[in-house]
C-alpha cells in the first residue's frame, strides 16, 4: 500500500514513517523541511522512500506529488508544532495548519485516497483542572493560537468527511516525547540545557500537568488507526502518564546525575493551559492498542539517545540559542 506522509521529516512523523517501512509499506514523504525538519530522522529508510521537499501551502506542488505517486492512504503530520512560537508569530500557524490541510483535503476530492490520517492533538480541547480527563465527544475549546489551528485542522478533516465522504480518520495525540525531538519542546529543552550546565526554566510555578506518551508507541498507534480504524471517528491517543512538569525535570536532571538547583522558574508561558489528560478507552477496546513504554523507561531510552547524538545537537544549537533568547526573554 502507498502511503503519502506529509512532515515525514518532523519528529513525530518520522517514527511513523520508520514503522511503517519496516511493515513493508511504500512511503513517500512531503516535507518542506523548516527549521523543524530534517531528513537525518530518516537516514536510516532514505533508499526505500520517496522524498519531496514540498510546502503543503503551496497546492501545484503538491499536486504534482499526488499525479506521480497516486498515494492510496494520507497521513497527514506538516505543521508548524510549537506552543510558544505560535504566541510569538500566530500567522505562520494558520497558513501551514489550515491552508495547508485545506489543499491536501481539496487534493484528496480529486485523486480518490481509501484513507486520511488526520493528525491533531489533545491541545484542541483546551484544559483541564485537577480532576477529569477529555473523551472524544468533549467540546472543543482550543486556547492558543496553535491549539485554534490545529483545531480548525481538525474541523475540516470533519466537514469532509460529513460534506464530500473523504475516508478521514482523526487521531488526537497527548504530549509525546523521544528520540529526535527538536529543543524547544519541554523534555529535549531540559535534557539539552542541562547537559551544557545551563539554567533549565520552568514556566510558573512547575505545577502544570502533562499526559507523556512515548513516540514509538504513538507511531504504532497511529499504523493500528491506519489498518483497523473506521471512517469518520476521533480516535484519542495517551498512555494515562501524568506528570507535573517539575517532576519531569527533576526525573530528567536525576538520571543526568545534575543537581534540582538547576531549575530556574521564569515568567509563565501567556495562557498557559494547566492540565491535559486524555481518555484513550476507545482506541483501546476498538482496536486493541495501549501504549507500551513506561515513563521510566522512555525518558532513560531518550536522555541517552541525546547523550549520543550530541553532534546533532550541536548543528541545531545556533538557531536554538536565538530562539531561547526571544522566548524565555534572556531569563534563564
Ligand atoms: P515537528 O515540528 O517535529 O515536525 C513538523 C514537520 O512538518 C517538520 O518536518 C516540518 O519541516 C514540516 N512542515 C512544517 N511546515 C510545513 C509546510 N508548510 N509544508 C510541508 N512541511 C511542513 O512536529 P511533531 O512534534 O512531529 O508533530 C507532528 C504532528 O503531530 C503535528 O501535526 C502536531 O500538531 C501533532 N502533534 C504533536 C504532538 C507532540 O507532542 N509533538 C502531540 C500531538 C499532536
Ligand atoms: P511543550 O513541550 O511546549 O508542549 P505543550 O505546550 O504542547 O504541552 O511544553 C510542555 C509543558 O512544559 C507545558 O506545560 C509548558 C512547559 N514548559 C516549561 O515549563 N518550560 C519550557 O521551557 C518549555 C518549552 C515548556
Amino acid at each position: 500500500m502507498r502511503l503519502l506522509v506529509t512532515g515525514g521529516a518532523g519528529f513525530m512523523g518520522s517514527a511513523f514513517v520508520r514503522q511503517a517501512v519496516a511493515r513493508g509499506y511504500k512511503v513517500c514523504v512531503v516535507d518542506l523541511l523548516t527549521y523543524a525538519g530534517d531528513t537525518c530522522r530518516l537516514e536510516e529508510v532514505k533508499e526505500r522512500i520517496a522524498f519531496y521537499r514540498t510546502d503543503i501551502r503551496d497546492r501545484e506542488g503538491l499536486e504534482e506529488v499526488f499525479r506521480r505517486e497516486r498515494p492510496q492512504v494520507l497521513v497527514h503530520f506538516a505543521a508548524e508544532s510549537h506552543v510558544d512560537r505560535s504566541i510569538l508569530e500566530p500567522r505562520a500557524f494558520l497558513q501551514t495548519n489550515v491552508e495547508g490541510t485545506l489543499n491536501l483535503l481539496e487534493l484528496a476530492r480529486r485523486y480518490p485516497l481509501q484513507r486520511i490520517i488526520n493528525v491533531s492533538t489533545d491541545e484542541v480541547y483546551g484544559e483541564l483542572g485537577e480532576e477529569g480527563r477529555f473523551t472524544e465527544d468533549s467540546p472543543l475549546r482550543p486556547n492558543s493560537p496553535y491549539a485554534v489551528s490545529k483545531a480548525a485542522q481538525d474541523m475540516l478533516g470533519r466537514a469532509y468527511f460529513r460534506t464530500y465522504g473523504l475516508p478521514v480518520i482523526t487521531v488526537r495525540p497527548c504530549n509525546n516525547y523521544g528520540p529526535w525531538q527538536y529543543p524547544e519542546k519541554f523534555i529535549p529543552v531540559i535534557i539539552v540545557r542541562a547537559l551544557r550546565d545551563e539554567p533549565v526554566p520552568l514556566y510558573g510555578n512547575g505545577q502544570n500537568v502533562r499526559e507523556w506518551l512515548y513516540v514509538a508507541d504513538c507511531a504504532e498507534a497511529l499504523l493500528e488507526v491506519l489498518e483497523k480504524g473506521k471512517e469518520g471517528e476521533t480516535y484519542n491517543i495517551s498512555s494515562g502518564i501524568e506528570k507535573r512538569n517539575i517532576e519531569v525535570a527533576r526525573a530528567v536532571l536525576d538520571l543526568l546525575g545534575k543537581p534540582h538547583s538547576l531549575i530556574k522558574f521564569v515568567k509563565d508561558r501567556p495562557g498557559h493551559d494547566f492540565r491535559y489528560a486524555l481518555d484513550s478507552r476507545k482506541i483501546k477496546k476498538e482496536l486493541g492498542w495501549k501504549a507500551r513504554t513506561s515513563f521510566e523507561e522512555g525518558l532513560k531510552q531518550t536522555v541517552e539517545w541525546y547523550q549520543k547524538n550530541l553532534e546533532w545537537v550541536e548543528r541545531k544549537l545556533r538557531d536554538l540559542r536565538k530562539y531561547w533568547e526571544k522566548v524565555y526573554q534572556g531569563d534563564p
